[in-house]
């Protein structure tokens, strides 16, 4: 996501919203009120024209602090800034899958969340500790070649989707 962030930034501006100290999810939580960090998350997604994630796998899938943020922003599913967002996914993993199956749960979770999930180009990085040196600098020209390729489809996309009429009525339901 950095190496993203470093590459982009020519065109346009990538925010890292770090999702670890967002409280779990349950429904009575929910019905208690949203946790600040939530509120932030949601705001963030909604003042943004699109949303770029970044995943390891956990067990063939998403890592559950990822799909709780995912469950925190998709409520309550009338106020979602999710609803329409154009996003795009990217994962790496040290073995050789490279993400594939924790990609395809989170374009499953998409799809019910009704974000609008950039099929190609994909960014699956099997052997990912071979691509970056140990400051965590992107190191692979292959990878950074295509990692520049993807973001400019990504803005491609994003422009295709961009709905300021959806979007404004989200954020008018921020709490
Ligand atoms: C709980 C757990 C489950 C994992 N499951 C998978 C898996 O299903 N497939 C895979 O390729 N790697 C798996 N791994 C290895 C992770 O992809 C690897 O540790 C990853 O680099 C972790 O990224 P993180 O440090 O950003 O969480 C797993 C690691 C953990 C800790």
């Amino acid at each position: 996501m950095n190496a993203a962030a470093d590459l982009a930034q020519q065109s346009f501006e990538i925010e890292i919203f770090d999702i670890r100290d967002i409280p779990a999810y349950d429904q009575d939580s929910e019905e208690a009120g949203f946790p600040q960090e939530a509120v932030e998350f949601k705001k963030a997604i909604s003042n943004s024209d699109g949303l770029l994630f970044s995943t390891p796998e956990y067990n063939y899938s998403i890592p559950g602090v990822l799909k709780n943020a995912i469950d925190w922003a998709s409520r309550p599913a009338s106020c979602s800034p999710l609803n329409m967002k154009p996003i795009a996914i990217m994962g790496g993993s040290a073995g050789m899958g490279g993400t594939i199956r924790s990609q395809l749960h989170l374009r499953q979770v998409a799809l019910f969340t009704n974000m609008i999930d950039m099929k190609k180009p994909e960014i699956l990085v099997s052997k990912i500790q071979d691509k970056f040196d140990k400051d965590l600098n992107l190191t692979d020209d292959d990878l950074k070649l295509h990692l520049k390729k993807f973001l400019l489809s990504f803005e491609k996309w994003i422009s295709i989707f961009k709905n300021d009429h959806i979007s404004k009525k989200y954020k008018s339901c921020l709490k």
